[in-house]
């Protein structure tokens, strides 16, 4: 018999953390439910997959917590922290595991878990790295995990390894890749595609497009500093700002776009629901991150879409591009480098398309939405008969 799966994530925006879980938790749906700790898009389209959703609002104490707090504000937000814990302690009755999608929804579920005497499973897609975390929120993170999991799942190789350099006790983690459903970047037609090209106003210009959330990790201005080396070379930015103060980024690679001159041959999408064909509507794909990429959802898809892909070579894009074969690699933060690359890959075209068959092919075999699921089936099966660590 299916676990009965109790699943937790603090946030109701779409990042890809969310995405991932919603296909988790639609394979799951007969038997399992969300609870979120704010409401949002994402509870609509788990509730559109079928997926029962509980909204538990964090108090603001919670809320107001970030990635590279200190000690302090994690101080104010402990009675916060406890009280949530007693509400998901509560709605855990009725289940066999626990299971947080993000840090916070971990802490909060970890506490309720030992409450509840339930097995938890921690879903890591962070890199416990300086670049991500404040070293408090590491260790508070990584003792938990060490303490409360009873198994982690790490998104990458990556992220599994920074878990264990950070403290984590190795023997807890299992690496369950992503894996994306091919069939919607499959089938988009040359039709669609044109249509989406003249919605851009991309005429005939070449065109490059980075699919991520605004945000000052995700490296975009990189973009926009290579694209002034680039003439003629247009930028499809799709995706908005979600998370704390990435409004500020936003704003500032506006900014940035119109003392360049660049206002022309640079097209902000916003967060848009149809990636795949906006996939389809460029000529390659970036992803520009200048941290550590825990996985990179975009990375694949881009690749499944048929898309050439360049990425920045570090964190978990490194298993997923093999540069010269699957994709192409260059260093985070090097516009100069980006531009040359993104030019290379324009200049040769049969090339080009050839590399991206091989992205596409690698894609499909080593990043299924079967091999994900399965991989989290095994865990959840695996913990289920478990009972808390104590
Ligand atoms: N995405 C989206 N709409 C947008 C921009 C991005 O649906 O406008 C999706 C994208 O297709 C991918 C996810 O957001 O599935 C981002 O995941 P990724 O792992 O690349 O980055 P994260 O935001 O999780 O760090
Ligand atoms: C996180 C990471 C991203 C990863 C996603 C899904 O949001 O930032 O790299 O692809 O989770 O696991």
């Amino acid at each position: 018999m299916t676990p009965r799966i109790l699943f937790l994530d603090h946030v109701g925006v779409l990042g890809g953390a969310e995405l991932s879980l919603l296909d988790v938790a639609r394979h799951f749906a007969d038997v399992s439910r969300v609870a979120l700790f704010e409401d949002g898009p994402f509870r609509h389209r788990l509730e559109e997959a079928g997926v029962g959703v509980d909204v538990l609002a964090a108090p603001e104490s919670v809320k107001k917590v970030s990635r590279e707090g200190g000690k302090g504000g994690d101080l104010k937000s402990l009675p916060g922290v406890a009280a949530l814990a007693w509400r998901v302690a509560r709605r855990a009755r009725g289940y066999d595991v626990l299971y947080a999608n993000s840090q916070k929804s971990f802490v909060v579920g970890s506490v309720a878990a030992r409450l509840a005497r339930k097995p938890m499973i921690w879903h890591l897609r962070d890199l416990l790295t300086d670049d991500h975390f404040s070293a408090s929120h590491r260790r508070l993170a990584v003792t938990l995990g060490n303490r409360l999991a009873t198994r982690v799942i790490a998104n990458s190789e990556a992220t599994a390894h920074a878990f264990v350099e950070s403290g984590g006790r190795a023997d807890r983690v299992r690496v369950v890749y992503n894996g994306i459903d091919p069939a919607p970047f499959e089938a988009v037609t040359p039709e669609e595609t044109a249509a989406a090209r003249r919605e851009i106003g991309l005429g005939d210009a070449p065109a490059v497009g980075v699919f991520s959330r605004l945000s000052p990790w995700k490296g975009q201005h990189v973009l926009l500093d290579a694209l002034t080396r680039m003439p003629g070379l247009h930028a499809v930015l799709v995706g908005g700002a979600l998370f704390g103060d990435e409004e500020r980024y936003a704003a500032s690679l506006h900014e940035k776009v119109v003392a360049y001159g660049l206002s022309d041959r640079v097209h902000f999408l916003g967060f848009r629901r149809d990636v795949p064909r906006l996939l389809h509507a460029v000529d390659v794909v970036a992803h520009t991150s200048v941290a550590p990429e825990p996985f990179g959802r975009v990375v694949v898809e881009g690749m499944l879409a048929g898309r050439p892909v360049v990425a920045t070579r570090a964190g978990g894009v490194l298993e997923i591009v093999e540069d010269g074969v699957t994709g192409r690699l260059v260093p985070p933060g090097d516009a100069a480098a980006l531009a040359e690359t993104l030019g290379a890959l324009l200049a040769a075209p049969a090339r080009t398309a050839a590399l991206a068959r091989a992205g596409r092919e690698a894609a499909r075999r080593r990043f299924s939405r079967d091999a994900m699921l399965e991989g989290v089936a095994r865990q959840i099966c695996g913990v289920a008969g478990f009972q808390a660590v104590t």
